[in-house]
């Protein structure tokens, strides 16, 4: 039996959220450049995009570059925005034929025009598609997240468009920029750090974490599989009893 028949269909991550980790090391190891990790990173995401739309997974959050990944230095920073602007292009026909939909969270507003215009460009060519949901997190973090959701909740209650009586988890949900996507069941964190560098606070409050020490580049297939895998042997009580659980089932 594959690890992809192992997989109990009946209890699916519905969202699972990656911190693509491990690119530098991976080149480093090999006596290569950075970029070079970068550009073999691209093909593990091809992978784990077409592995979870096989286990029938219908959100991937990929962490592809943080708020603080802008303190790298300049060429590297510039070597990730054009591998991004080359990968979506050159993979949005692979995209639609698959039925993946992209969709961003992060501060557009940093990324270089062309980028972002590349970006805006895949997100309407793909917006058809229904069978997973890629959303990559670009110039993302939570922290910037929660404070620009405060700023709009602010702005809209000195505008009377609501009372501050309203504020409640679920409106300052609507106000993230993850607004209609379910939270992360599982997060993934590849390439044996495991810490959750500002990515998806709120939104992780439940999930379950999962951390490898294989460098993203070498990730694949199976090991999402064996992620899913371990993910559906943990029981999530939600601050509840085992014993609680199983007389509600
Ligand atoms: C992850 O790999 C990719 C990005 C943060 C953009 P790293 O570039 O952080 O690789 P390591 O952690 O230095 O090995
Ligand atoms: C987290 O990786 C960000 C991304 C994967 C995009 P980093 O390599 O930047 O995180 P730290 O610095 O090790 O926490
Ligand atoms: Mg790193």
């Amino acid at each position: 039996m594959s690890l992809l028949e192992k997989i109990d269909r009946d209890r699916l991550p519905a969202h699972i959220a990656i911190i693509m980790d491990g690119n530098g090391r991976w080149a480093k190891s090999r006596g290569l450049g950075r970029g070079e990790g970068h550009r073999e990173g691209i093909s593990a995401i091809k992978r784990a995009v077409e592995a979870a739309s096989k286990a029938s997974v219908r959100y991937l959050t990929l962490y592809a570059f943080s708020t603080e990944n802008w303190n790298r230095p300049t060429d590297e920073v510039k070597g990730l925005m054009d591998l991004m602007v080359y990968a979506i292009s050159k993979e949005t026909p692979f995209l639609k034929k698959n039925g993946v939909s992209i969709r961003s969270i992060g501060d557009k507003n940093r990324l270089p025009e062309y980028a972002r215009t590349a970006l805006e460009e895949c997100i309407r060519e793909t917006a058809g598609g229904v069978r997973v949901t890629l959303v990559l997190a670009l110039s993302y973090s939570s922290k910037w997240e929660l404070a620009a959701a405060a700023k709009k909740i602010a702005n809209d209650a000195v505008k009377g468009y609501l009372q501050v009586e309203d504020i409640n988890e679920e409106l300052l949900g609507n106000y993230l920029t993850t607004c209609g996507i379910p939270d992360p069941d599982l997060l993934i964190r590849t390439g044996g750090e495991q810490r959750i560098s500002n990515f998806l606070l709120w939104q992780c409050a439940y999930a379950e974490f999962y951390f490898t020490d294989i460098f993203w580049p070498d990730f694949g297939e199976e090991a999402l599989y064996k992620a899913i895998l371990n993910y559906q042997g943990r029981e999530r009580r939600y601050g509840k009893t085992s014993e609680q659980l199983e007389f509600e089932q």
